[in-house]
């Protein structure tokens, strides 16, 4: 109970079979980090970000939270991306929801969970803000579909509306954001056909954003 040997013991094997592969691994890793990507995903369990995408350490910085939910008071989130972007210089920020979303599932059922309760509010916020299409979907599963890939499709706008994204930007950084929701079920990304990557780009995919979703 109070040990984690299984974690201890799994990490040395993890780390010997990078360093077979490559015996200079840990050693340049160790010096500096070199990512293109920022994730901004769910905190699931099942959606192991580097891991999915078959990336290495190294190659991707990673903000996790429960529904990937950018809320522009959030101080953590907005660092992560602040240091991605202006430090780090990634060139690419995803936002990757996915289906069967727990939270997003939370929000929709209105459930009563506690101090998450909050947070799943800006969810709740979506499916308000698309309640008229939302509520022509007469299947639950469909509807609960729709509102994950809504959800990642609203945060992404969020991301492209932060202080960090604009002030970026206006000083020519260059970078695309995008929004990629996963299947638990196959294991597959999806694009959600969102690749914004300045000022225009934001405002047609805000007139657009519904439309998106299939
Ligand atoms: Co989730």
């Amino acid at each position: 109970m109070k040990k984690l040997d299984k974690l201890i013991d799994g990490n040395k094997g993890w780390a010997e079979g990078l360093r077979q592969e490559h015996p200079e691994f840990f050693s340049s890793l160790s010096r500096q980090q070199n990512p293109e990507y920022l994730w901004i995903g769910c905190s699931d369990s099942r959606m192991p970000a580097t891991q999915l995408v078959g990336l290495k350490p190294g190659e991707m910085f990673v903000h996790r939270n429960v529904a990937n939910v950018v809320v522009h008071t959030d101080l953590n989130c907005l660092s992560v991306m602040q240091y991605a972007i202006d430090v780090l210089r990634v060139k690419h920020v995803i936002v990757c929801g996915h289906y069967g979303c727990g939270g997003v599932k939370a929000a929709m059922n209105n459930s009563k969970l506690g101090l998450i309760d909050n947070w799943l509010r800006h969810v709740q916020d979506v499916a308000e803000k698309y309640e008229a299409s939302l509520s022509q979907i007469t299947d639950k599963y469909k509807r609960f579909d729709k509102l994950c890939e809504l959800n990642v499709i609203e945060q992404t706008i969020n991301v492209c509306q932060t202080t960090v994204v604009q002030s970026a930007w206006a000083r020519g950084l260059e970078f695309a954001v995008h929004g990629l929701i996963y299947s638990l079920e196959d294991g597959l990304l999806r694009d959600l056909g969102l690749c914004i990557t300045n000022e225009e780009e934001l405002l047609a995919a805000r007139k657009t954003a519904p439309a998106l979703s299939s």
